[in-house]
């Protein structure tokens, strides 16, 4: 089927109670693995290309989706920049995220405002961050990563303000390998707390670390969406080790272990998020 945004996908997650998974992808065997793994579930699929040429990358995917009875959204995940959100819409992206959380929340809203604007002109959704969902050492410190927590009532102006369609907040996890004491803790009290106050889809970034329960739980306190990269590509590379440790292995060989080492951890997501068999 054609492309389409991941606005209906998330809406129709959020009345029915379930989440529907986004895959970092910067190779061809990550593009392939994650809509094939999309197919074989009959999920819907949001798919973030990053580090490839953009055009060419929709093309690719274009045209995978048409042969695909499932609906597949390409989203930019974490634009920095208006121009970044710019080459996405004439490229092709069905959705485009803007990321200003780092920004105080006067700026977050003029930013977000400025791609709202452009985005819904080309008839793109678009996602936003407000409270910041950290991503290396300098979050491992649980008073450092509740410092960046969205607050409830500032969620509710930043969406009557910007009219995103999709909000990530920080809640408690943190993008790539978890480096803090313990395990990483979702505060499910507070993602009620923002869910009684915004009714566009939610977002969880920094999937990767968490557990099965814990997506459980925050698909039921209201997260509709879900971001995923690390477990993808700490997969392809355990997998390229254990093959490149043959050395009569081929090249052709190598590629395709990652891309069904990739469709592995997708497939399980899909299935642990409740997006399977829901196209
Ligand atoms: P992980 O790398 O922790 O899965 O997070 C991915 C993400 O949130 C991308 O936006």
């Amino acid at each position: 089927m054609p492309l389409q945004s991941m606005v209906p996908m998330l809406k129709k997650a959020q009345m029915e109670g379930y989440a529907v998974g986004l895959f970092d992808v910067h190779t061809i065997e990550g593009t392939f693995a994650v809509i094939e793994a999309a197919v074989e579930q009959r999920s819907p699929v949001i798919v973030a290309p990053f580090y490839v040429p953009r055009r060419a990358v929709v093309a690719l995917i274009r045209e995978l989706a048409a042969d695909a009875p499932v609906p597949i959204a390409i989203e930019l995940d974490h634009g920095r920049e208006f121009k970044a959100v710019m080459e996405c819409i004439r490229a092709g992206f069905t959705d485009v995220m803007l990321d200003a959380s780092t920004k105080p929340y006067e700026e977050n809203v003029a930013r977000t405002r400025q791609v709202v604007e452009a985005a819904h002109a080309a008839g793109l959704g678009v996602e936003a961050e407000l409270g910041h969902v950290g991503f290396d050492e300098s979050y491992a410190d649980v008073s450092v990563r509740k410092a960046a927590f969205t607050r409830p009532e500032d969620a509710q102006r930043f969406v009557a303000e910007t009219g995103v369609d999709a909000l990530a907040v920080a809640i408690g996890s943190v993008h790539g390998v978890f480096k803090g004491a313990g395990e990483p803790e979702l505060d499910l009290n507070l993602l009620d707390r923002i869910r009684e106050r915004v009714d566009i889809p939610l977002v969880l970034h920094g999937g990767s670390g968490l557990s099965d329960e814990d997506f459980q739980m925050a698909i039921q306190h209201g997260s509709s969406k879900v971001n995923i990269y690390t477990d993808m590509a700490v997969a392809a590379v355990a997998t390229m080790r254990e093959r490149l440790a043959d050395p009569d292995v081929r090249y052709v060989q190598v590629g395709q272990a990652v891309q069904e080492a990739i469709k592995r951890v997708v497939v399980r997501y899909m299935q642990v998020f409740g997006s399977a068999d829901r196209a």
